[in-house]
């Protein structure tokens, strides 16, 4: 049984199909990781996030060690991972790993729940549940500033709201596999509901398709 979880950034994805995850005994995949690895190691590089050939190189031998860098979620690597996550070349390189992720869980897994933004659309149309997690931007960048604050101790709101608009607005829009919710998804507006009642609506949604 394979789970889709997509949604925009800071919207709540990744606690809940972690959650999800745990409660099933489903293998996850963080697939925004993936795109996060491949921007970080543009940035280590000193290349250009948007450089199309370089992009499409990085994607094409991504070394996974890099995927446990602390690094990998500062929002600066965010803002990249979305400029190479608009690259088709890149993703195309990033597709076959997924979807076998997907198909192929752990003989002690009973399935696979995968976060990002077109897992409902194009890394898994078939999945037997798929869930769009929102917010309004302002919450999210409210979670994203509390959660900033306890973690390095300072973080600026505006530039934070700024940053996640500017994200939206580059994951909506780009060509290749934008964030839209699949045809067939649940919404799931998280923005007055807390992580406890979204997880339950979640698991009455997975239970009802098992
Ligand atoms: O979810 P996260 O914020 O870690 O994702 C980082 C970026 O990776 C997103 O802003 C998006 O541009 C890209 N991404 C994507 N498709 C996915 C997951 C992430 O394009 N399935």
């Amino acid at each position: 049984m394979i789970i889709a979880i997509d949604g925009p950034a800071a919207a709540g994805k990744g606690t809940l199909a972690k959650r999800l995850a745990k409660h099933f005994n489903f293998s996850y995949l963080d697939t925004g990781a993936l795109y996060r690895a491949v921007a970080l190691t543009m940035l280590r590089a000193k290349h250009n996030p948007s450089d199309i050939a370089l992009a499409a190189q990085v994607s094409a031998h991504l070394d996974l060690d890099i995927l446990s860098d602390p690094d990998l979620r500062r929002e600066e690597t965010g803002q990249a991972a979305s400029q190479v996550a608009a690259i088709p070349e890149v993703r195309a390189n990033l597709l076959n790993f997924q979807r076998q992720f997907a198909s192929r869980p752990p003989e002690d897994k009973a399935g696979a729940v995968l976060d990002g933004r077109d897992i409902g659309t194009v890394v898994c149309p078939t999945a037997a549940v798929k869930i769009f997690v929102t917010a309004s931007a302002e919450e999210r960048a409210k979670r994203r500033f509390h959660e900033q604050k306890e973690r390095v101790g300072h973080a600026d709101y505006d530039e934070i709201l700024a940053d996640v608009v500017s994200r939206d607005d580059r994951d909506m829009n780009r060509s290749d596999a934008p964030l839209k919710p699949a045809e067939n998804a649940h919404l799931l507006d998280t923005t007055k509901l807390d992580i406890d009642a979204v997880f339950d609506v979640a698991v009455k949604l997975v239970q009802s398709a098992q």
